[in-house]
């Protein structure tokens, strides 16, 4: 049963199997957040973890590897080896070819084994981080033999990307929907499960001043960032096909917005929720191909510095090709249809190398209707209000206004109110997956995306991978370590409009 507040929440029995057990995000993300979810004792004890993947591998060779990965990536908590001992225990592994039939049963048998051995009450979660070309064919899989029904209940977990493009989506979720019902699938995109992501709608809905402004009649434009400053990190092979624009803004930013743009849910339950988050999507104006040129831009970064250090261009990356064409920072303009932000502009962009790691929303206001300070502005028009929604680093929340300079003439300086995460609670967050975990293992889905969400938003850049796949771009135009393509300033400046430096 959903805890429509979730408050305090503790996961019922079950089994997580986890298939690409011997990937990175298992070892870096994954297994660090069922760790830590048991250190906070929101595991149940009838809990289990079963690996999968090709590499042959005994439990305990399995738990030696966990146990290294999640003392190395457990962030900012402790490592407590005497509850890893006992986290240790409901860990096992099996080696199978995701292709083979046997493979599946091998799993039906452990898994009948561990319900008994474990008490999970025969509920199982099923986290696919393999290739996305093997998703559908590992649910088939399961579904061939009858893993896919049981006592108890089962969920899938599909990690991003879900499809390549429009068509790719659709065609894997028939073939998922034949093995799974929709409320058993689980979408995951890590950026809802991000605190601040979730403050965003405690931040609208749970405060009664800033609703009134939120619409087109006070709001200028706004600008959602997510910069990195590394660059593809040995990650080339996939990111040659994936670029920037499907690798975080057909997803992750879109839901971005769709959380900072939507009206409010009529209650916080997952459908309710994600009702308004696919309206907000849907509204998204959908560009012709001759409007791509002015609202989209690409970059690729070259040769340049990170701090101090000279780094090489995204061309010399291990498993890119040197004449590749592909994105590694993409800016959109999109405009939503709807009457509350009718001709409002939302930016988003987002780079790899680019000079500093931060993800904000920037929520520039309308400036005040009459310049009576001019002479105290230096001349310039009133500067006008800026809200920034800082989701990583330093999360928190500031507000920019101008106040008078101490003194005796009346002159204006910009100031900033701010909310500082840390400071105020003095807490940890829970990490993004921790969150979404819970929330899987719980059969909460307010936090994972539907699929009429994925489509919506693949709907909303399909134009734009098309045109980009007509042009010849002259990559790379950006060097590392400097805020992406002049390109990217001039979209910009034709709505009069500059990029935040933040
Ligand atoms: C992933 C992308 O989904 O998100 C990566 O594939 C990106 O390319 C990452 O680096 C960013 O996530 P975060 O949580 O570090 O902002």
């Amino acid at each position: 049963m959903q805890d429509p507040l979730r408050f305090h929440r503790k996961a019922p029995p079950c089994a997580v199997v986890i298939y690409g057990a011997n990937g990175d995000l298992t070892k870096r993300k994954l297994m660090p957040a069922l760790y830590r979810l048991a250190y906070e004792g929101r595991l149940a004890p009838g809990f289990a973890v079963i690996g999968v993947s090709r590499t042959a591998m005994t439990d305990d060779e399995f738990r030696d590897r966990m146990h290294d990965s999640v003392r190395k990536f457990l962030e900012d908590s402790p490592f407590d080896e005497e509850l890893w001992q006992s986290f240790a225990q409901g860990l096992s592994y099996i080696a199978g070819d995701v292709g083979d039939p046997a493979s599946y049963a091998e799993l039906g048998k452990h898994l009948a084994g561990i319900s008994e051995a474990r008490k999970t009450e025969d509920n199982v979660l099923f986290y696919l981080s393999t290739q996305p070309s093997q998703y559908a064919e590992i649910a088939e899989g399961l579904a061939a033999s009858g893993l896919n029904k049981g006592q108890g209940w089962r969920r899938i977990v599909i990690e991003k990307p879900f499809g390549h493009d429009l068509d790719s989506a659709r065609v894997l979720q028939g073939r998922l929907q034949k093995c799974f019902n929709e409320s058993e699938i689980y979408r995951i995109d890590h950026y809802l499960g991000k605190e601040t992501v979730q403050n965003i709608m405690a931040f609208r809905f749970g405060n009664g001043i800033f609703e009134p402004l939120w619409n087109r009649t006070y709001i200028d434009h706004v600008q959602i960032t997510a910069a990195e400053s590394i660059g593809v990190e040995g990650r080339g092979a996939y990111y040659q096909e994936a670029g920037a624009l499907r690798d975080m803004i057909q997803n992750h930013l879109l839901q971005v917005m769709a959380t900072v743009a939507m009206e409010p849910a009529s209650s916080f339950t997952s459908d309710a929720v994600r009702d308004e988050r696919a309206k907000l999507l849907r509204a998204i104006r959908i560009m012709r191909p001759d409007q791509v040129a002015d609202n989209a831009v690409a970059g690729q970064y070259g040769p340049g510095r990170s701090g101090s250090e000279r780094v090489g261009g995204f061309l010399g990356e291990k498993g890119v090709s040197p004449d590749s064409q592909t994105n590694t920072y993409a800016a959109v303009t999109f405009l939503v249809d709807n009457w509350r932000w009718a001709g409002v502009p939302f930016y988003i962009r987002t780079g790899k190398a680019l000079p500093k790691r931060v993800s904000e929303i920037a929520i520039q206001f309308r400036t005040a209707p009459l310049a009576m300070f001019r002479k105290a502005t230096a001349g310039a028009e009133t500067v006008p209000n800026m809200l920034i929604l800082r989701i990583q680093p330093e999360e928190g929340i500031s507000l920019k206004f101008v106040s008078k300079r101490p003194g005796s003439g009346m002159q204006l300086r910009p100031v900033s109110m701010d909310f500082n995460y840390g400071s105020s609670f003095g807490e940890r967050s829970p990490s993004a997956y921790e969150t979404l975990l819970l929330d899987a293992i719980s059969g909460d889905a307010t936090l994972y995306t539907r699929q009429d969400m994925v489509e919506a938003s693949w709907t909303a850049v399909q134009p734009i991978m098309d045109y980009w796949a007509t042009q010849k771009f002259n990559f790379p135009n950006y060097a590392a370590g400097t805020w992406g393509p002049e390109a990217a300033d001039e979209m910009l400046a034709r709505w009069g409009h500059t990029w935040r430096k933040p």
